[in-house]
Formats: structure tokens, sequence, C-alpha cells
């Protein structure tokens, strides 16, 4: 049976109409950057939710967007300072970097939502001291919804050496983000160019958000030599779909 905590809503911050970012205030709780676990606002109604912040951070923070006809994330979008949200206890989830060997680059390509688990990551030490280059992507629909960008600004400036943040904006023009969809620009070269870093055997990437994205990317990769990463059978390649 799953033991819950009771958490507050210290701040529910808007970046579009259906993005949000809740900080919630909890009893401490232990997992691993990149993890997730299921939150609540009655135990019947659960949904696995990332964690945006590293595990030092007291706060808990989540990062959420409206699914107009969910159970669930319209609520959570219109919750308030003060308001309690449920936190089960037992975090869980494999898109950790204890799983994944060491590699020359470490790759982080994220859709929508699916930056919350990396955001945590590159707020911990492990992937400075690990990795020599470290390259997080992120694809939006619409420039707006490039959230986190002074939060990736901060680890630009302390990672300039070894960071590089690459954007995608599918459903307009943007000036600074490539156009299109991810697995399209990881076989015609465009990602690459753009990150000014060669994915291969020495590459590790983590895959997260969108599952179809993470099936395209996954067969993209697979046409250039990558692997699926598994404990057994080490490779290049991990993946948490949202959905
Ligand atoms: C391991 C894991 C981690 C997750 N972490 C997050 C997170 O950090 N942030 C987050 O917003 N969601 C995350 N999700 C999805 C989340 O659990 C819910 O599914 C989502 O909040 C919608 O809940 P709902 O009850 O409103 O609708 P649901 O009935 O759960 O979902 C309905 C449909 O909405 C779509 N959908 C669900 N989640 C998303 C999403 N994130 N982006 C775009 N479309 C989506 C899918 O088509 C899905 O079938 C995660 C899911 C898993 C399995
Ligand atoms: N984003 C919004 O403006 C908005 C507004 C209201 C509600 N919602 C709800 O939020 C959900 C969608 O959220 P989202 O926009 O964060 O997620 P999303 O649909 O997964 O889109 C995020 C990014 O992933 C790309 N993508 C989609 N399928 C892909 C694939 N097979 N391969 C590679 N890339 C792919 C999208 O490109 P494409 O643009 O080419 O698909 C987009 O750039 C829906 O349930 C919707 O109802 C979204």
């Amino acid at each position: 049976m799953t033991k819950w905590l009771e958490g507050r809503v210290v701040e529910n911050r808007h970046w579009t109409d259906v993005l949000f970012s809740l900080r919630v205030e909890a009893p401490q709780i232990r997992f691993e950057a990149g993890q997730f676990v299921r939150i609540a606002l009655e135990e019947e109604l659960a949904r696995p939710f990332s964690f945006v912040n590293p595990p030092q951070d007291p706060v808990l923070e989540f990062y959420g967007i409206v699914v107009p006809e969910g159970p669930l994330s319209p609520r959570l979008e219109k919750l308030r300072a003060g308001e309690r949200l449920l936190v089960a206890t037992n975090p869980a989830g494999f898109l950790v970097l204890a799983e994944v060997p060491d590699a020359e680059t470490l790759w982080l390509v994220s859709t929508g939502t699916g930056i919350a688990p990396f955001l945590s990551i590159l707020r911990t030490e492990a992937p400075w001291r690990r990795f020599p280059r470290v390259v997080l992507v992120h694809a939006v629909r619409y420039a707006r919804e490039l959230a986190y960008r002074e939060t990736i600004g901060e680890i630009l400036r302390s990672h300039h050496n070894v960071f590089q943040y690459v954007t995608f904006v599918s459903r307009e023009p943007a000036p600074g983000s490539l156009a299109g969809r991810i697995p399209a620009a990881l076989r015609d070269g465009r990602l690459e160019t753009a990150a000014g870093v060669k994915i291969d055997q020495r590459s590790h990437v983590m895959l997260c958000g969108n599952p179809e994205m993470l099936k395209d990317a996954t067969a993209a990769l697979m046409e250039r030599g990558l692997r699926k990463h598994r404990r057994r059978t080490p490779g290049h390649i991990t993946v948490e779909s949202f959905w």
C-alpha cells in the first residue's frame, strides 16, 4: 500500500495558459535526480510526475501541462498557494545517471514537460564530474513554451565549456531555435551541427517525453549504430515515456 505525505503548495507559477510549475513544501523525501513520484489531490486519482528540483532542495517542484480532457492535470493547474497536494513516499524510475555508463557526451533530449527530470539531473554534481560534454535538447510547439530559460541560463554560465542547450520550436518560426522535430534533425545532421557535437557510440542519449518522439528518435539513433541500454547489455540509449 502506498503511503502518502501531505504537502502544501507554496507557489503555482504559470508559464502559459496551460504550463505550470508547482512548488510544494513536504516532509523530506529521498530520491535520485531523474526520478518521478506519484502526486494526487485524492489518493484514488494519482499521477506520476518527475521531480524538477534536485534532491538536495528542500522544496519539491513539478512541471505540468493541462491535458484538457485529463482527470488530474486541469485540477493541478488551478492549485493555489496554501492548498494541499499529496505526494507518495516511494519515488521510482531508471532515468538516473547511476544507470548510465560513462560516455564522451551526455545528450538529454526532451519534448514538452519531458525536460523536468533533466532539470533535476543538471543541478547535481554528477553530470559535470562524469561527462566531458553535456547537451540539453528541448522541443516544444511554440517558443513561449521554452520554460526554465533562467534556470538553464544559470547552468550555462556555470558550465559554459561543457554544456550546450539546443531548442526546437515546431509550430511557428522562432529565431535561435531549430524548426521541425528531433528525429528528422537527428537524421539530417541539423541537431549535431546546432550543438557542435557528434552523436556516435561515444555518446549516451537519455530521452524523455512524448512516446512517439522516443520511438522515432530511438529508431534514428539505432540507424547510426547506437543501441538501447540495458543493465546486462550496456548501450547508448535510455528512455522514459510520459504516457
Ligand atoms: C514516469 C512518468 C513521469 C511523468 N512526469 C510528468 C511530468 O513531470 N510532468 C507532466 O506534466 N506529466 C508527467 N507525466 C504524465 C502525468 O502522469 C499525467 O499523465 C499528466 O499530468 C496528465 O494527467 P491527467 O490525469 O490530466 O490525464 P491522463 O489521463 O493521465 O493523460 C491523458 C493523455 O494526456 C496526454 N499527456 C499526458 N501527460 C502529458 C504530458 N506531460 N505532456 C503532453 N501530453 C500528455 C497523453 O496523450 C495521455 O494519454 C509523467 C508520466 C509518467 C509515466
Ligand atoms: N502545447 C500547447 O499549446 C497546448 C495547449 C493546450 C493543451 N495542450 C495539451 O498538451 C498536450 C500536448 O503537450 P505538448 O505540446 O507539451 O506535447 P507534444 O504534443 O508532445 O509536443 C511537444 C513537441 O514534441 C513534438 N513531437 C510530437 N510528436 C513527435 C514525434 N512523433 N516525434 C518527434 N517529435 C514529436 C512536437 O512537434 P509537432 O508540433 O510537430 O507535433 C512538439 O515540438 C496535449 O494533450 C494538448 O491537449 C497543449
